[in-house]
């Protein structure tokens, strides 16, 4: 009678979750929506959870299969609407942006720090926060860091000319050692030191960061997929030891930074300190938003800009006729500027401004845009109307490696980008930093980051292809950002004569 009782229980069980799954599966095909297939629970997202493939080429899977300008899939059984055409990534992205004004992550408000991150707040005080924080990053405001960021870049030039030239250097590394090095000087005021001790402080959170162990990945998963969950179990996006280390920094640099500093280079405490001090709102910077401005800034720009960096590097190692033609733009812009870069002659670089958009194209190291709708949008000049709370993911592999809009895509060609006037004329398709109110703030710094860096190295080294070199490369499923799963190793080969 027990085994009886317990097969029933167990088959209502199995019945109700059967139940279950189907409703949750039938979202899309309810509302006529063009779908992927669910394969499992996990709904599409298996080869994502099994590490067969990184997000961003699991969307782009996705993207390539689907013949229609939108399509649903399921993360688990959270539906998303994955937008393919590019009038509607600018409908949604730009013209009616206010129905997507926040992204779909969701964070606990306990983790003070991360709630308060520009990334992940949402409105109204993103947008309070983010009117308050774009000044940080104007053409005056980065003029003043970029002699902090070419110290910093005459710094790795110096240390790769010691350590570096008779082995092959791994890129990545090398590049995020510069980066954090920049981000800060730029933004904690301090000396990261992480060519001179492989164990620095900074080097060892942003290691803690962006690890791609079991725990980060979990943490971003749950924020991204199972957003209830964050406040239930009181789970942080990072682990708070992280934040917590981060904020200690800041607080220090703001309690010991001088009520005024006159230095001609300004860092970006001075620019955050002195825009509080001349706002004379109400709702000026809380000490938590300046500090986790800083944060920010470290979370989002340095991984990033490494990665970009290094991914450059590579190509231009496999290519060495454009890095030749650079590296002849370089040194004639330099020799038209007395022997200097200087942060103005960074503009006159054309060919380097189309090696880097090349660049951005292959490699978008934040491989997808989300959105979350706040209010039912009827998409123009179609049938759908997107509900409210609907997650809307933009796949930047699956548009920049798209044919139609960029040819032969596997190919690194800068010239694709010359005279190439209408690029997001009639809709968006290329959108490494994002595009529209919530676009990537830092993406000047980020570009005059790289320039300087780029420019740096390849007047100093020749980057040349070693047998470790991974081509082609194979990308590494368990990382945050866009990786490489072997790294970048390639050899700098110090030029004979030396140019500047
Ligand atoms: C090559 C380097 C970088 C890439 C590829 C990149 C890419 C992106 C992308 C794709 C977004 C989302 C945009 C959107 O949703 O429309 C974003 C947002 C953001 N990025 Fe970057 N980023 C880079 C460097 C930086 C740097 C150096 C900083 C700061 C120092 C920074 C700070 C931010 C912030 C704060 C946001 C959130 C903006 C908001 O929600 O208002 N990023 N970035």
């Amino acid at each position: 009678m027990g085994a009886l009782y317990s097969l029933f229980l167990v088959t209502v069980l199995l019945g109700l979750l059967c139940r279950y799954f189907i409703k949750k599966f039938s979202y899309w095909k309810n509302r006529n929506v063009p779908y992927v297939k669910p394969t499992s629970i996990f709904g599409n997202l298996y080869p994502v959870l099994a590490l067969k493939k990184t997000i961003g080429h699991w969307l782009q899977e996705q993207y390539n299969e689907c013949n229609s300008d939108y399509f649903g899939i399921y993360a688990f059984t959270q539906p998303m609407l994955v937008i393919k055409s590019p009038t509607m990534i600018k409908d949604i992205i730009v013209k009616d942006f206010s129905y997507f004004d926040n992204r779909t992550v969701v964070i606990n408000q306990n983790d003070e720090i991360m709630a308060n991150l520009l990334f992940t707040k949402s409105n109204p005080s993103w947008k309070r926060i983010r009117s308050k924080m774009t000044p940080v990053f104007s053409s005056g405001k980065l003029k003043l860091m970029f002699p902090l960021v070419l110290d910093e870049a005459q710094h790795l030039v110096d240390l790769l000319k010691q350590h570096h030239c008779s082995r092959p250097t791994e890129m990545k590394e090398i590049a995020c050692k510069y980066t954090i090095n920049v981000i800060a000087k730029c933004a904690f005021a301090v000396n990261a030191r992480t060519f001179e001790n492989e164990h620095s402080e900074f080097r060892e959170l942003g290691r803690k960061l962006f690890d791609p162990r079991l725990e980060n990945r979990l943490r971003f998963f749950v924020a991204r997929f199972f957003p209830g969950l964050m406040k239930f179990f009181d789970i942080y996006l990072v682990n708070p030891k992280i934040s917590r280390t981060l904020q200690d920094i800041v607080t220090c640099v703001l309690h010991t930074r001088k009520e005024n500093t006159n230095a001609k280079e300004k860092d970006l405490i001075d620019i955050l300190i002195d825009l509080k001090k001349s706002d004379k709102s109400e709702d000026k910077f809380s000490e938590i938003e300046l500090i986790a401005a800083a944060v920010n800034f470290f979370v989002a720009g340095f991984e990033t800009v490494a990665s970009t960096l290094a991914f450059i590097l590579y190509e231009l190692c496999l290519a060495p006729d454009i890095q030749e033609r650079l590296r002849e733009e370089i040194i004639s812009t330099v020799q038209g500027n007395d022997g200097n870069l200087t942060y103005d002659s960074l503009s006159d670089m054309k060919y380097l401004d189309l090696i880097i958009l090349e660049g951005m194209r292959k490699y978008p190291v934040l491989p997808f845009i989300d959105r979350r709708c706040n209010s039912d949008y009827k998409v123009p000049g179609t049938d759908l109307t997107i509900e409210k709370g609907t997650a809307i993911y933009i796949p930047l592999f699956g548009l920049h490696y798209d044919s139609k809009y960029f040819p032969n895509p596997e190919k690194f060609d800068p010239e694709r980008f010359r005279n190439k006037t209408d690029l997001n004329c009639d809709g968006m398709y290329y959108i490494p930093f994002g595009s529209g109110p919530r676009n990537c703030i830092g993406g000047r710094f980020a570009l005059m980051n790289m320039k300087i860096a780029i420019s740096k190295i390849l007047l100093n080294f020749e980057c040349v292809r070693v047998a470790e070199t991974p081509v082609p490369l194979v990308y590494e499923t368990k990382s945050l950002v866009v990786a490489s799963k072997v790294g970048l190793p390639l050899k700098l080969v110090p030029l004979e004569k030396l140019l500047f």
